[in-house]
């Protein structure tokens, strides 16, 4: 992907809030807790390396990713600490997974038994093992005692290939106000759990809203993800037991300022007619950048202040209705703060009809991240 350097739009990642938020989070958990930063997704749209540098600044104790291929970059980038890759990997790179020291996530007895062929035969180095246990999330994990308990035994009897050192669940309902599910899901847990005799390094349950809310279920490792990077897990529905600082702007500038007149279009299908004559500003972000096509009417802050897009949204630049003539270069802020006025990736999410999760991690790699502090 090539990045758009000479172009006035980025986003902005304040190193600051990541790890003012990771300290906040870490004030709250007991000693024996870690806490590994979820960076994957490119670190949800903030930038897979330097996020990972920052959250190990602040003290995190290892990172959790989607898929192999973040994993190795951040071994390639020089991180030593754990890794944990959160999705299911093919069982035929256990023996890539083993000589990079990455923690596989495994969800069926088969894959530790094709795997164990692999890693005996490439005599590797024993691979780290998390089994998952999928109390209703319903997507990977083990969901009867059956297949797990013989799961563990597996490990155990294969001690030369394999290091057994997590087990974990994870919550469809941790940010919701009613933690009906969430009980249901916890005690399926702790029916699981209670065939497990020896306990492995790490027991862990919590993503951000686990840990925000139901606190008192941490195992000794947070998977912290969203609140890392300072937003709500619930969108603002329940309140944040201490502040979270979001980390991530969005910038550009006006590129192009024009009167049109009463009657005119503007943009692709003719969707707006200025009822009168008026000033428009063109903004170069668009949708290949990540910036919804659903977002007409949205407003975004030119110099400070609120202008509405008019108009759909175009691949690589949008319109906004100007109060008055401003100049090429004129300050835009999509998501962040100017003035007395802030936009937040909730808003637009809000107005998107998605989540801010989507909105972050929509920001294509095309614009440049700037780190700050
Ligand atoms: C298994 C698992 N744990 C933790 C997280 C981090 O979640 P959050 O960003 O809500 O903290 C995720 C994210 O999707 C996940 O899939």
């Amino acid at each position: 992907m090539v990045i758009g350097t000479h172009r006035p739009t980025q986003v902005l990642v304040d190193r600051l809030a990541i790890k003012a938020n990771i300290i906040a989070e870490k004030e709250t958990l007991t000693d024996d807790t870690d806490i590994f930063a979820v960076i994957k997704a490119d670190a949800y749209g903030h930038g897979l390396i330097e996020v990972a540098k920052t959250a190990k600044e602040a003290g995190v104790k290892g990172f959790c990713v989607a898929i192999i291929d973040e994993a190795i970059a951040i071994r390639e980038a020089g991180f030593s600490e754990p890794i944990l890759i959160l999705g299911l990997t093919q069982s035929k790179y256990a023996p890539l997974l083993a000589e990079n020291k990455i923690s596989a996530t495994v969800s069926e007895l088969n894959w530790l038994k094709e795997a164990s062929v692999l890693l005996k035969k490439e005599q590797s180095a024993p691979l780290s093992v998390h089994l998952a246990l999928d109390t209703g999330m319903g997507r990977i994990g083990f969901r009867e005692a059956d297949p797990f308990l013989e799961t563990i035994n597996f490990l155990k009897g294969n001690k030369d290939v394999f290091n057994f050192e997590g087990i974990f669940t994870h919550f469809a309902t941790a940010d919701s106000p009613d933690d009906t599910y969430f009980k249901k899901q916890m005690a399926k847990f702790n029916k699981l759990m209670a065939v497990v005799v020896d306990r492995p390094r790490y027991v862990h349950v919590s993503n951000s809203a686990t840990s925000l809310w139901h606190a008192a279920c941490n195992g000794n490792l947070i998977r912290m993800g969203i609140s890392m990077y300072g937003l709500n897990p619930s969108g603002g529905e329940v309140a944040l037991p201490y502040e979270l600082k979001p980390a991530m702007g969005l910038t550009s500038e006006l590129s192009f300022v024009k009167e049109i007149h009463t009657g005119d279009s503007v943009g692709y299908g003719i969707t707006y007619q200025a009822q009168e004559n008026e000033w428009v500003g063109t903004i170069p972000i668009g949708y290949a950048d990540g910036v919804f096509r659903n977002l007409q009417g949205f407003k975004l802050l030119v110099d400070g202040q609120f202008c509405e897009i008019i108009g759909r949204v175009c691949m690589d630049q949008l319109m906004v209705r100007l109060p008055y003539k401003m100049p090429n270069g004129t300050k835009v802020t999509l998501i962040g703060k100017d003035g007395n006025e802030v936009i937040t990736a909730q808003d637009v999410a809000t107005y998107a009809g998605t989540i801010h999760y989507e909105v972050t991690c929509a920001l294509s790699e095309r614009v440049p991240r700037v780190y700050l502090n």
